[in-house]
């Protein structure tokens, strides 16, 4: 359920030079990392996601900005705002997912379980509703 997603505090190397955040397979993610990919340069208004997955599980991470995270498991709904570089959404498989209102020069980086597979998507939110009950 949505109840199992939540924000983790990644790490953070802090000095005067600059942050630094680390995410190490198996030690702070709990799976493991097989595809890195990053959303940008996304136009004012426009919201991506839109689909679930069957087994794909992610962290995302606003590496730069901010945005909406939209989670529905068909039962409940829980919005989360990522805005810091060092905090991850952990989201498990079998979610409904939405990313709207991202701010303008926002960066959505996400660590994904997975090498891209179009079979472990659910494009279609009926069908995601019937897949659920
Ligand atoms: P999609 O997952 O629908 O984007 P979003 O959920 O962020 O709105 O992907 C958009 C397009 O990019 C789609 O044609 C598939 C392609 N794509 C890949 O080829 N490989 C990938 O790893 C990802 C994430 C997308």
């Amino acid at each position: 359920t949505v109840f199992d997603c939540s924000v983790i505090d990644v790490s953070k190397v802090h000095n005067e030079a600059g942050n630094i955040t680390v995410a190490e397979n198996m030690k702070n993610i709990p799976f493991e990392v097989k595809r890195v990919y990053y959303l940008y340069d996304i136009p004012g208004g426009e919201a991506r996601g839109g689909h679930a997955h069957y087994e794909l599980e992610q962290y995302i991470i606003a590496a730069s900005g901010s945005f909406d995270v939209i989670l529905s498991d068909g039962q409940n709904r829980k919005i989360v705002t990522l805005n810091r570089p060092n905090f991850a959404l952990h989201v498990v498989p079998g979610l409904w997912r939405e990313l709207d209102n991202f701010s303008s020069g926002s960066v959505c980086l996400v660590l994904a379980s997975l090498k891209y597979d179009e079979s472990d998507y659910i494009r279609d939110y009926d069908e995601f509703l019937k897949i659920k009950k």
